[in-house]
């Protein structure tokens, strides 16, 4: 009804809207007053946290793509390999699991099958799961080990959006927690760390301030659109597939979401005049030797003639110059990046399928939670 949207159209938007109460509530209560995390909700002890030396992480569709940020972020942090695979993948090709192993089940409504059938793999293995999880008592939380929730409010709208920043900020918790028990970082690198996470609410909140006109208009521009590109390196590879996710699932459009890097080894054969192509393009600050690296990623499709929306860093000369459209992000440290880079996709398929007349909250063919293998 239009009062449990409170006010919004869709669930979705509403959903959209609550990212930076997701986020900030899932850090709530774990953030110790001196600088040290505490998870004792986890119940998995300190001893066996500290003998953690694989992290396995499973999950199917938007939860995955979650996974994979936290991948980049937690072998940087922790530095123990960290494997993401989809769920219904992983149970069927008889992994290498050890009681060193911790297998992190990823899931939005704890329901999922595919997920769980990993996860009964998984312990059977002698691994041990830890579940992040946006449902309290679902049936994922209960047959794991351990669990760390989301706490984004319950998710309506089959798209999944709030709890896409939930369980990064949730994994993000986890690795940090990792890297402390282990001491893998300094203290004051966690606190960092922390620091930066602490400061996305906000940002997030910037983002559906100032942006959200910019993206409605590129939505009217290109509602015709036959197909969309998505690309992105590091954490914006995950984040190009899950743009690329959204749009698919709502507005019903071919899109196809992969490395940055790999346009040369095929896909930039597909560019033709006027194909649009989303780039996910990292902060330039500092170092950043992907930065070069993506924008010359641009100027190739650019002389293609492609049609180029970016999503990049305030103020960032290079994609002004070559961009049609951009969709800009505050500053932010790179790890930090997906949390705000995910909103205006997000935004953009909404509203890419509400100006074809779709029901963006229950889109054609899918269910909010997929409860058979
Ligand atoms: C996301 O927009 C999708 N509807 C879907 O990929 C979803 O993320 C996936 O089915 C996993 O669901 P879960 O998080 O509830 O396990």
């Amino acid at each position: 009804s239009a009062a449990e949207k409170g006010g919004w159209d869709s669930f979705m938007d509403k959903e959209i809207h609550e990212g930076p109460a997701a986020v900030q509530r899932t850090l709530l209560g774990r953030l110790g007053k001196d600088g040290n995390l505490n998870l004792d909700e986890v119940r998995i002890d300190e001893h066996d946290f500290k003998a953690i030396d694989k992290i396995i992480v499973i999950a199917c569709g938007t939860a995955a793509y979650a996974g994979m940020v936290a991948k980049y972020a937690i072998e940087h942090w922790v530095r123990i390999p960290v494997e993401v695979e989809l769920a219904h993948e992983f149970r069927y090709r008889d992994p290498i699991l050890t009681p060193r192993t911790l297998v992190v089940a990823i899931s939005q409504s704890g329901e999922t099958m595919d997920t769980l059938m990993a996860l009964r793999h998984a312990r059977e293995q002698g691994s041990k799961v830890l579940a992040i999880c946006n449902t309290q008592g679902a049936s994922i939380p209960r047959e794991s080990d351990a669990v760390l929730y989301t706490h984004a409010g319950p998710e309506v709208a089959v798209a999944s959006t709030k709890a896409f920043v939930a369980q990064i900020t949730a994994a993000y918790v986890l690795g940090l927690y990792l890297a402390q028990v282990k001491g893998a970082m300094f203290r004051d690198e966690i606190a960092q760390a922390l620091d930066s996470l602490k400061d996305m609410p906000r940002k997030i909140q910037w983002v559906l301030d100032t942006q959200t006109k910019t993206v409605h208009d590129a939505a009217a521009q290109m509602v015709d659109a036959k197909s969309f590109l998505f690309l992105g390196r590091h954490v914006g590879y995950p984040v190009a597939m899950e743009g690329a996710l959204k749009l698919k699932e709502i507005a019903y459009t071919f899109t196809e979401g992969f490395a940055a890097g790999e346009l040369k080894h095929g896909p930039i054969a597909l560019v033709d005049e006027g194909e649009p192509v989303v780039f996910i393009v990292p902060p330039a600050r500092g170092r950043n030797v992907l930065h070069a690296k993506v924008i010359s990623g641009i100027e190739e499709v650019k002389a293609r003639g492609a049609y180029i929306i970016a999503v990049a860093e305030e103020n960032d000369p290079d994609v002004e110059r070559y961009a049609d459209v951009v969709f800009w992000r505050p500053a932010c440290p790179t790890l930090m990046s997906p949390l705000v880079d995910v909103v205006p996709l997000q935004l953009f398929a909404m509203d890419m399928a509400k100006l074809k007349n779709y029901d963006v909250d229950k889109p054609r063919n899918l269910a909010k939670s997929v409860t058979v293998e």
